[in-house]
């Protein structure tokens, strides 16, 4: 059975391009092999210094997914901060990683560009993402597109340590890029972006996700004449949700004219409430029971620690790297807050 794994950032709300571009496949592929998805909290902290809002962020990634349909029977769903191992990797890794390699990495280079001065940690964010990836021996990485770089990195690296050691330690993993979906257009139609703040939330609900249907821009072509619907930043969110009739529906609707923008909104007002109606039911139901969720990254962290060891203590043999006691033996944390 194949390895299947991905990590979500923990940086802001969900939104829709996340949804579609992202979660949605990764709820489907639990069913296609040996799931591992985890909450990338160390890779938050090299944007965000605010602990109160890592914690929440990180919980409400943790609800939105549980809720979305990521089921604990089928995949191990964890906190990557619950693997210590994976710091320890990327330090093992680094050692192997040229830094000419790391000046190439397209989000620290971007940072460089804009004249700011950014922290090891984002330098060396792909690094951590390589070693997420190896101590699981994934075989397949389903992620955006944006994310082939840092791919090619955690490949590179483990061929790396392979060669060194003239045994393959490392899995090098295959990407699973997920490109079946267009880019999806926020409410300004620039690409969907927490960093654009033009995002609907996965979560909005009553008057704040209409509000933000309502302000979905549009061109200002007058209500009785007919529209071009390809053009459409209202039609391109509509396509997502509709079945093939109702977007031939729509789409008459705009060619034929006296169909406004405002009737197409409505009708994407009311597919999303739809669509996600169950969901936002059983997110408010695992809020009341924090408990429960607290169990399930719980025992993810354990599998996912034990899975840790399969490939560490080969590579700490390889290494040289000598450890007197067990990772695996651990004792419940009484710092895990839950709230
Ligand atoms: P943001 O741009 O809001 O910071 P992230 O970079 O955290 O979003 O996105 C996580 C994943 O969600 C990405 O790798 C990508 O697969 C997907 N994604 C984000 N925005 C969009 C979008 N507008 N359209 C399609 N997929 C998206
Ligand atoms: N960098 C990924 C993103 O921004 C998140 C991530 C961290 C990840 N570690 C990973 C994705 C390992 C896949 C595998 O979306």
């Amino acid at each position: 059975m194949k390895t299947i794994l991905s990590g979500i950032t923990p940086s802001g709300k969900l939104h829709l391009g996340n949804y579609f571009g992202a979660i949605r496949q990764h709820i489907q592929m639990q069913e296609k092999g040996d799931a591992f998805y985890f909450i990338a909290n160390y890779h938050s902290l090299t944007s965000i210094n605010d602990g109160e809002q890592i914690r929440s962020n990180t919980y409400d990634i943790a609800l939105d997914y549980l809720a979305l349909g990521l089921d604990p029977e089928k995949c191990t769903f964890f906190l990557q901060s619950d693997v210590p191992q994976v710091v320890e990797l990327t330090w093992i890794l680094g050692t192997f990683t040229p830094v000419s390699k790391m000046e190439k990495g397209v989000a620290y280079k971007e940072k460089v560009d804009k004249g700011l001065s950014p922290n090891i940690g984002l330098f060396t964010y792909p690094i951590l993402q390589a070693a997420d990836i190896l101590i699981y021996n994934s075989d397949l990485v389903p992620v955006g597109a944006d994310q082939k770089q840092n791919l090619e990195i955690c490949r590179d690296i483990a061929g790396t340590i392979n060669h060194q050691y003239g045994e393959e330690v490392l899995k090098q993993p295959e990407p699973h890029i997920v490109e079946s979906v267009a880019v999806v257009p926020g409410i300004d139609g620039q690409k969907m972006s927490k960093s654009y703040g033009n995002t609907i939330n996965i979560f909005d609900e009553g008057k704040t996700l209409k509000k933000k249907v309502m302000s979905i821009e549009t061109d200002s072509t007058p209500l009785d004449e007919p529209k071009d619907p390809e053009s459409c930043n209202v039609f391109a969110l509509i396509k997502l949700f509709a079945d093939e009739e109702k977007k031939k529906e729509i789409a008459e609707n705009y060619r034929a004219g006296g169909y406004g923008y405002g009737h197409a909104k409505k009708e994407l007002l009311g597919m999303i409430e739809d669509y996600f109606a169950e969901a936002r039911e059983r997110r408010k139901k695992l809020a009341e029971n924090m408990a429960y969720v607290h169990e399930v990254l719980a025992e993810g962290g354990r599998k996912a620690r034990k899975r840790a060891e399969d490939v560490m203590k080969p590579l700490r043999r390889l290494t040289g790297i000598e450890q007197t006691f067990n990772v695996v033996d651990d004792i419940p944390s009484d710092e895990f807050t839950g709230a």
